[in-house]
């Protein structure tokens, strides 16, 4: 049987993934089992969310997109730099990737998401946030940088510098750690069908600090 808590790293040192979807996760595989367009996971490892959607199944590292079983859609590529038929998808799914990407990339790839679905296509979204164990450290910064009207409070140029975490091999040098304000800012103009904090299914017990470790988002394009 599967534990809840049982978690696979990236071979990328991009983090690690569930075996478990998460709360959004939950609510795109859903919407995707019924959607008769295409749909997309982006940044998906080894599928927990590409492999029930259906979807095609979105990565950089290939040697993730690999372990997928055969015959499913796949692409090798890096959002937002893809190239997907405007107005061809019913939904975007995105789910520990988002906080990857500079605040600049992360303008660039709504603006992509909102060309590729259709009217009613949505958008489903799970990030990390600063509210997370080994940010602690971090919080009164991005209080600070918040309260001054910083445009990207939670942008960290070295992870390094803000977290002495012993798995901070498994984390990207940069990271973008996002919050509910920031996520509603980039979807300005959307239905936003939900956008808040939660604790997600699976997260590991060292990560644990006030139930906002990941922020959500589904949003709608009209
Ligand atoms: C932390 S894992 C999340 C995996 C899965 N979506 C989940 O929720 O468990 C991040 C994945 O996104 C991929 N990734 C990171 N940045 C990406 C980008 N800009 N475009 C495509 N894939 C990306 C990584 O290679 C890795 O497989």
């Amino acid at each position: 049987m599967i534990s809840r808590r049982q978690k696979f790293r990236t071979k990328n040192g991009m983090g690690w993934t569930a075996a478990v979807p998460g709360q959004m996760s939950e609510r795109f595989i859903a919407f995707a089992q019924e959607c008769w367009r295409p749909t997309v996971d982006l940044g998906c490892a080894y599928g927990v969310a590409a492999i029930p959607a259906g979807a095609i199944a979105v990565d950089l590292e290939m040697s993730h997109l690999a372990a997928l079983p055969t015959g499913m859609a796949r692409v090798v590529g890096r959002f937002p730099e893809l190239a997907f038929r405007a107005g061809s998808l019913g939904a975007v799914h995105a789910s520990n990737v988002l906080h990857f990407l500079t605040g600049e990339e992360l303008e660039e790839g709504v603006q992509r998401m909102g060309d590729w679905l259709a009217p009613g296509g949505k958008v489903f979204v799970q990030a990390s946030t600063p509210y997370q164990r080994p940010f602690a450290g971090f919080v009164p910064e991005f209080k600070q940088r918040v309260g001054a009207g910083e445009r990207w409070p939670g942008w960290v140029a070295e992870t390094r510098l803000i977290t002495g975490y012993r798995r901070l091999h498994q984390y990207p040098a940069s990271i973008h750690l996002l919050d509910e304000e920031v996520l509603r800012r980039l979807f300005r103009g959307w239905e936003i069908e939900y956008c808040g904090y939660y604790r997600r299914h699976g997260l590991p017990a060292s990560l644990y600090l006030d139930g906002r470790e990941s922020v959500g988002l589904i949003a709608r394009r009209s």
